[in-house]
């Protein structure tokens, strides 16, 4: 049995002595969100076996709907933010709102948005989902924490990452020096470092895009996939084809195995379907700080300054030479068609 291992926490702090100006809270919010994490792991585990449970209940117990997961996911993460003095403001895929920390607490540095539950329509089916985070350094002066404290462009993370919860439970971060992976032990319930300094292949395996959309995309996005099935062996070498449903595990085999993950706009979703501030820009940090690459398209995710907390944003991300193959095909269709818009199947 091995008796040498290094926990996330102890992890965060190795990497914290490097730097003597650090306070260490930063490394504290990475903590209490692995606990979240665990926390939200365990519920997602009994889930299954909650549902049988209260259908034998039903009858008699309070009468109570079983919480949605995803609200769950929500609850547990704010309750593990809120109280620590770290954080000033919050914004969750579930809110309309910015959250800003309630008054009974003191207001931190950090401004904190997260993804609760992503992949979430996978949760019946028992398929991989995961929560996604990314953080910033406030910059109103002081009070709760305002608007500008989350729209911030991507460039500006001190932290981004997502917990995976998949057959087993991973915690994938960075704070710019690196991305690095953790799994839950679950019967000491740590995280333990499995994969230091994870580098994505810089030419991909896999290409994964839902298909489905095929006919609503533009002419450009079009020629670019019919080149990653191998339609175009001149410009690029055809891939395997992989598509979950959950931008973190579609993301994290990707960014393991090499390859190119595709949410374009198309005419039903006209900006895309991702959102910028707590699904593309955090994915972007880490794909970027593991050799990858992430756009819109054409233009570079973390460069964007955000306008509205729940922004949508077309995304291709991943192996840095097939995101740079996506963006010289739409580049090629632009010039071609002068920008204007098509939609048409080829
Ligand atoms: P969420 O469950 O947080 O709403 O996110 C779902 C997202 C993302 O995880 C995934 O990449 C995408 O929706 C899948 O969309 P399609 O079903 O349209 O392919
Ligand atoms: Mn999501
Ligand atoms: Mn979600």
């Amino acid at each position: 049995m091995q008796t040498s291992v290094t926990t996330i926490e102890r992890f965060i702090l190795d990497q914290e002595d490097r730097y003597p100006e650090a306070t260490g809270e930063l490394s504290n919010l990475l903590y209490d969100i692995a606990l979240a994490g665990k926390i939200i792991a365990a519920a997602i585990r009994r889930a299954g076996i909650a549902n049988i449970l209260g259908s034998a209940e039903a009858q008699n117990v309070q009468g109570e709907e079983q919480q949605k997961l995803d609200v769950l996911a929500n609850e547990t993460i704010k309750n593990c933010l809120s109280h620590t003095g770290r954080v000033c403001v919050m914004g969750s895929e579930e809110e309309e709102d910015i959250i800003p920390v309630p008054q009974e607490f003191e207001a931190g540095k950090y401004a904190v948005l997260f993804d609760p539950l992503d992949g979430s329509s996978n949760i019946d089916v028992n398929c991989a989902v995961g929560t996604i985070f990314s953080i910033y350094r406030r910059v109103s002066l002081e009070g709760r924490g305002t608007v500008a404290d989350v729209l911030q462009p991507g460039v500006r993370q001190v932290a981004a990452g997502y917990v995976m919860y998949g057959s087993s439970t991973m915690m994938v971060y960075t704070t710019g020096q690196g991305v690095h992976g953790f799994t839950l032990d679950p019967t000491i319930g740590e995280f333990l470092l499995c994969a230091p300094r994870i580098v994505t292949p810089r030419v991909g395996r896999y290409y994964s895009v839902n298909e489905s959309n095929f006919g609503r995309w533009e002419r450009g996005v079009q020629l670019a996939v019919r080149g990653l099935h191998g339609d175009r062996p001149d410009e690029i070498r055809g891939k395997n084809s992989r598509y979950i449903g959950s931008l973190v595990a579609d993301f994290h085999r990707n960014l393991i195995a090499g390859g190119i993950f595709m949410y374009p706009a198309d005419t039903k979703n006209t900006r895309g379907k991702l959102r910028l501030l707590y699904e593309a820009a955090p994915m972007a940090f880490l794909a970027e700080q593991a050799e990858g690459s992430a756009t819109d398209g054409m233009n570079r995710i973390l460069d964007i300054q955000p306008a509205h907390l729940h922004q949508r944003t077309p995304l291709v991300i991943g192996s840095r030479h097939d995101v740079g193959y996506v963006a010289d095909t739409l580049r090629r269709m632009q010039i071609r068609t002068s920008g204007a818009y098509t939609a048409s199947v080829l």
